[in-house]
C-alpha cells in the first residue's frame, strides 16, 4: 500500500518555489540532490525551479505521478488534493500545517481533505508534517545529512524528528527511513509500522508518540510487528502539563502513560523513559546479539565495578557467580593482589594484554560481558576497544572512559559491538534490551454470566446489594452480609453470623464510606445498638458484615478511552493514595499476567513478606474475575477496595461500580 509513497517513480512537489528560505524549495532541493526518478516542481508562475522544469499544475503535467508532496498554504490544500486524486495519484503528503491542531477553521479544512483523499483512495502522511527520508531520497524541509543504515525513526512531533536527524547527524547513526508523522488524519504510527515490519533495510523501529490514536488497532496488530523487528518507543506528554501541552500541539490527546506501558509490554515493544535511553538502545540492538540478564563486569577500576554493579542491582538484572575452575585459571593472569570474582578487577596496572588474556579466558561463559576501561598511564580506551572488537559474537558491551573514548567508541560500533561512555547507560540499555516480552493479543469476547445483566440493566450506578450479588456471579467471594434498616433486623443477622461484624452505611450511589466516617468496625453485642443508630441516620441502610482480618489489596477497573477494558491492582485501603504502587493490565488478564501484576505492585509481598502466608491464588482469581467482569458487561469504572486477603481466600468488602 505505501510503495508508491516510498518508492515512487515520479514526484511533484506543489510549492514549489525559487525564493530558497521557503519550504517549498527545500523540499525540491532535497528531493534533487538524493533522488533519481522524475522530479515536478509545480508553481503558478515560474517557468523554472532550481534548474527544472516546472509546471502551473500537476494536470500539465501530462501523466500520473506517483507521490504528490504539498506545501501550499492550508486553503489551497484541499483543490490541490482533488487535482492530485483526478490526476491519478494515490500517495500525497501535505507539509502544510494549521489545521485541527490550531483552529476550528483548520479543523473543518482537515475533515475535507480526508473526504477528498477518500472519494479519489489517495492515503496521504500530515498534514502538519516534516516529510519523509527513505534510503533513497529527503522528502524534508530538513538538511541534516543522514547516514544510511538500518534504524527507523518515527516522530508524532516535527520538531522531536528534526531533533533526532540532527542526533543520528552527530552520532553518524544509520538510518533506513525517517518518518514525520504530523496530524496523522489518513496514515498513522501503525501503518508506517506495517511497512517498515518487512522493510529489508530496517532493523529496528523507533518511535516517538503522544498519543494512540486507535488503541484497539494498537494493540491487535503491534504484536505482529515486535514477532519481526525491536519496536522502541518513547512517550511525550506524560505529566499532567505535558499533557495539555499535546492537546494544543498536534492536536492528538495524550492517554495516560501506565496504560501505555502495559500496552507496550503487552505488545512485546520496548518504552523507554527518556532521549538518552532511547538513543542508547540503538548501539545495542544494532549489535545484533542475544544480550542476557546475567552479567559479568570486567574493569581496570574497582571503584567503577562497584558503580555498575550497583546500577545492575537497581535495574534488577543479576550478576554471575564465577566458577571455582573459572577463579583458578583467572588467578594465572591477575597479580597477586587481585582476587577473581565478579565484578572482575584486572587491576589498574592493567595493559591490553591483561585485557586480552582474560577476555580469552571468559569469552565462552553464558553471560552479558561488560567490560569497562578507565583510561590510565598502562592502558587506554582504544587499547582495549581493539581488544574487544576481536570478539564480536561473544556478548560484549563496552564502556570507554577516558580522553580517547570517542576514537574507541567508533572502533567498537565498526566491530559491531555495542558501546558507551557511562556504565549507568550500558545497564539501562541491557535491561530494556533483555525484559522485551514476547507480544500478546488481547482477544477480546464479551460473554456476560447468566443473570449479570439483569442486575445491570438501566443502571447507571450499581448499589451494594447488586453489586455485591455481581461479585458471587463472577466467582469473587464477598463476607457474609446483610442490609438491613431495623435494629431487630440487624441484631438477628449479626446473632446468625457471629462477632466481631462491621456496619457501613449503604447506598444506592458509588460513595467512599470511610470518608463520611460511615464505617464502624470491631462490633459486638456491647456497641451493635450504638452503632447501628450512628449509621442508621446517615443513610437510612446499613450493611453489616462478617470482619475478616487480612492483607487489604486494592483492585480498580476502567474502559480506557484508547485501549479500552483494563485493570489495576495496588496495596489497598488508604495505601492507595499514600504509596501508590499501582500496576496496570489490560483485559483480558491471564492468571500469570495477575500475578505479575501482584509482583510489580509489590501486592505479592505483602501477602507473603516474612513466610505470611495470604491467599495467592484467590487473589489471582478475584484478579481474573474482576477482568472477565468489565469486559463482559462494559462496566466504566469500578473499585473493589478493599480486598481482603485472608489465608485461605481473598473477599470483596467494599465495591464501587459505575456502569
Ligand atoms: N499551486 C502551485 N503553487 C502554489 C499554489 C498552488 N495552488 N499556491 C501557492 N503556490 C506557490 C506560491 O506562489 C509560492 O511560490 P513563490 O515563492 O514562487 O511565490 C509557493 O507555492 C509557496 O506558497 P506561499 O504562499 O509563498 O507559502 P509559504 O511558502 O510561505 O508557506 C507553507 C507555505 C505550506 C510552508 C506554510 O503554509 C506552512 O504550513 N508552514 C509550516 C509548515 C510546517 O511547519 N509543517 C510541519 C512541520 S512539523
Amino acid at each position: 500500500m505505501l510503495e508508491e509513497m516510498f518508492n515512487p517513480n515520479s514526484i511533484a512537489v506543489v510549492g514549489a518555489s525559487n525564493n530558497r528560505e521557503k519550504i517549498g524549495n527545500i523540499l525540491v532541493r532535497n528531493i534533487k540532490t538524493s533522488y533519481r526518478g522524475k522530479l515536478y516542481p509545480i508553481n503558478l508562475k515560474e517557468p523554472e525551479i532550481e534548474g527544472l522544469k516546472a509546471y502551473s499544475s500537476l494536470k500539465e503535467i501530462g501523466s500520473k505521478v506517483d507521490l504528490v508532496i504539498i506545501s501550499v498554504p492550508r486553503e489551497a490544500v484541499v483543490d490541490v488534493m482533488m487535482e492530485a486524486g483526478e490526476a491519478g495519484t494515490r500517495a500525497a503528503v501535505i507539509i502544510t500545517s494549521g489545521f485541527r491542531e490550531v483552529d476550528e477553521k483548520g479543523k473543518e479544512l482537515e475533515l475535507k481533505i480526508m473526504e477528498v483523499a477518500k472519494k479519489y483512495s489517495i492515503r496521504f502522511l500530515g498534514p502538519n508534517t516534516m516529510g519523509f527520508i527513505t534510503p533513497s531520497f529527503n522528502a524534508t524541509f530538513a538538511y541534516e545529512d543522514v547516514k544510511q543504515g538500518n534504524i527507523a525513526i518515527i516522530a508524532q512531533s516535527g520538531g522531536m524528528g528534526a531533533y533526532m536527524l540532527d542526533w543520528a547527524e552527530k552520532t553518524k547513526t544509520g538510518l533506513s527511513y525517517f518518518v514525520s508523522l504530523g496530524n496523522q488524519t489518513d496514515l498513522n504510527e501503525i501503518d508506517i509500522f506495517h511497512f517498515l515490519a518487512d522493510d529489508l533495510n530496517t532493523k529496528a523501529i523507533f518511535s516517538y508518540i503522544e498519543g494512540v490514536a486507535d488503541g484497539e488497532r494498537f494493540l491487535a496488530e503491534v504484536p505482529d510487528i515486535t514477532t519481526k523487528k525491536p519496536v522502541v518507543f518513547i512517550k511525550g506528554g506524560t505529566g499532567k502539563y505535558g499533557a495539555m501541552a499535546v492537546q494544543t500541539h498536534t492536536g492528538s490527546i495524550a492517554g495516560s502513560i501506565e496504560l501505555f506501558r502495559a500496552a507496550v509490554k503487552t505488545v512485546g515493544g520496548i518504552l523507554v523513559d527518556n532521549l538518552d535511553d532511547f538513543l542508547n538502545l540503538v548501539a545495542i540492538i544494532q549489535s545484533d546479539e542475544k544480550f542476557l540478564s546475567d552479567i559479568l563486569v570486567v574493569t581496570n577500576s574497582g571503584g567503577h565495578g562497584v558503580l555498575t554493579t550497583d546500577e545492575i542491582e537497581r535495574q534488577s538484572l543479576s550478576l554471575i557467580n564465577l566458577t571455582d575452575s573459572m577463579k583458578t585459571e583467572l588467578r594465572k593472569i591477575l597479580p597477586d593482589q587481585s582476587t577473581p570474582k565478579n565484578p572482575l578487577d584486572l587491576s589498574g596496572d592493567a595493559s591490553g594484554e591483561r585485557f586480552m588474556m582474560a577476555m580469552d579466558l571468559i569469552k565462552g561463559l553464558e553471560c552479558t560481558k561488560i567490560v569497562l576501561v578507565q583510561e590510565l598511564a598502562t592502558v587506554s580506551c582504544v587499547e582495549v576497544a581493539k581488544v574487544l572488537a576481536k570478539f564480536k559474537g561473544r556478548k560484549i558491551v563496552g564502556v570507554m572512559m577516558g580522553k580517547d573514548s570517542e576514537s574507541a567508541l567508533r572502533i567498537l560500533s565498526s566491530a559491531g559491538i555495542p558501546g558507551y561512555n557511562f556504565p549507568e547507560d550500558a545497564v539501562k540499555a541491557i535491561k530494556h534490551i533483555v525484559n522485551v516480552r514476547p507480544p500478546v493479543k488481547k482477544i477480546r469476547i464479551s460473554e456476560p454470566v447468566k443473570g449479570s445483566l439483569d442486575l445491570i440493566k438501566g443502571k447507571s450506578t450499581l448499589s451494594d446489594e447488586f453489586s455485591f450479588k455481581l461479585m458471587s456471579l463472577y466467582g469473587i467471594r464477598v463476607p457474609e452480609w446483610d442490609i438491613v434498616s431495623t435494629l431487630d433486623e440487624a441484631k438477628s443477622f449479626c446473632n446468625k453470623i457471629g462477632y466481631p461484624v462491621v456496619m457501613k452505611v449503604s447506598s444506592d450511589q458509588p460513595i467512599h464510606k470511610t470518608e463520611i466516617g460511615g464505617v464502624i468496625m470491631n462490633i459486638d453485642e456491647n456497641n451493635l445498638e450504638s452503632s447501628f443508630k450512628t449509621l442508621i441516620s446517615k443513610m437510612g441502610k446499613v450493611m453489616i458484615q462478617k470482619q475478616l482480618s487480612g492483607v487489604e489489596v486494592f483492585l480498580g477497573g476502567l474502559n480506557d478511552a484508547s485501549f479500552g477494558p483494563s485493570i489495576l491492582t495496588g496495596p489497598g485501603g488508604i495505601y492507595v493514595e499514600v504509596l501508590k504502587s499501582i500496576s496496570y493490565g489490560l483485559v483480558p488478564i491471564s492468571e500469570n499476567e495477575a500475578l505479575e501484576m501482584m509482583t510489580e505492585s509489590k501486592v505479592l509481598s505483602l501477602l507473603q513478606a516474612r513466610k505470611r502466608n495470604y491467599d495467592v491464588d484467590a487473589t489471582i482469581r478475584a484478579i481474573t474475575g474482576m477482568s472477565r467482569m468489565i469486559e463482559d458487561l462494559g462496566i466504566k469504572e469500578m473499585d473493589i477496595n478493599p480486598l481482603i486477603v485472608t489465608q485461605d481466600d481473598a473477599y470483596a468488602v467494599d465495591i464501587r461500580i459505575v456502569l
